[in-house]
């Protein structure tokens, strides 16, 4: 069994993490790209890229440590009211970084999926994330959600229009059935939610699967972002008493 573990499963157990008990969904506000630009006197969009980079590193190693779910926020609904140049970047950037990973998630045995208003993407990246959901559909390692014109409120809104249409009874609306109306029904609730960058605040993502998420935060910027942050995100989680409202 030993021999078959990856190496960053070695040094999780070596940095006293349990295999058995990671966090099964791990959600990650990748934030601070500007930032770390701006400080290197760089553009905007050269921390996107930067950023871009790091994410390819988070999800080989939350894959090989054995998380099931991870979801990352690339884009938020709210992210339109940047300036243009940087929309367009961004949009850009997101569909190439789909292309080009492709075959490396394929390889892995990653399967894509998404989270968000897909049908307000621009055509292309539309297409990326398609074509690319459409070829790893039934690969069986992590699920990898990219959250692109993802609000958490739009979410709620959007399972309120499909349950009206649906004319379900008042008395038969439950947290299950919201729930079942989400973006992504089938995935279990987010237990880990890491930001990077620093900010206190959860910036609209995953508002009502979150409910009883365990937040991480770094000050380092999402550029830099490396397996010691998710290990010790990791390890900080499995320190964690979670209660649920309840008595333990
Ligand atoms: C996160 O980095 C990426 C996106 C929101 C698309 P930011 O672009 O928010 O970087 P800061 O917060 O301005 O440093
Ligand atoms: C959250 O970061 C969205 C993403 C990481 C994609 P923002 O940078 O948009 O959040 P605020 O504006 O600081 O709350
Ligand atoms: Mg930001």
């Amino acid at each position: 069994m030993d021999t078959k573990l990856k190496k960053i499963q070695v040094q999780a157990q070596e940095q006293g993490i349990d295999l058995e008990t990671l966090p099964h969904h791990l959600a990650i506000i990748m934030d601070g790209n500007g930032r770390w630009a701006k400080k290197k006197g760089w553009q905007r969009l050269l921390g996107h890229r930067e950023g871009y980079k790091a994410l390819r590193g988070a999800l080989l190693n939350a894959s090989d440590l054995g998380i099931k779910y991870l979801t990352v926020y690339a884009f938020s609904a709210e992210n339109w009211r940047r300036p243009s140049e940087e929309v367009e970047g961004l949009m850009s950037l997101i569909e190439k970084a789909t292309r080009e990973e492709l075959r490396i998630m394929h390889t892995n045995n990653v399967r894509l999926n998404f989270s968000g208003r897909i049908e307000e993407l621009p055509a292309g990246l539309r297409d990326a994330l398609e074509t690319g959901m459409e070829m790893t559909a039934n690969n069986t390692g992590i699920v990898f959600t990219l959250a692109v014109n993802y609000g958490g409120r739009a979410e709620i809104v959007d399972a309120v229009k499909d349950l009206i249409a649906a004319e379900f009874d008042p008395e038969d609306i439950t947290e299950e059935l919201i729930s079942a109306h989400l973006y992504n029904p089938h995935q279990p609730d987010p237990d880990l939610m890491i930001r990077t960058a620093g900010e206190m605040r959860w910036s609209n993502f995953l508002l009502f699967q979150g409910a009883y998420c365990e937040l991480w935060v770094t000050q380092d910027p999402w550029p830099e972002f490396s397996k010691q942050h998710l290990l010790a995100a990791v390890k900080e989680f499995q320190r964690r008493t979670r209660k649920f409202g309840a008595v333990v």
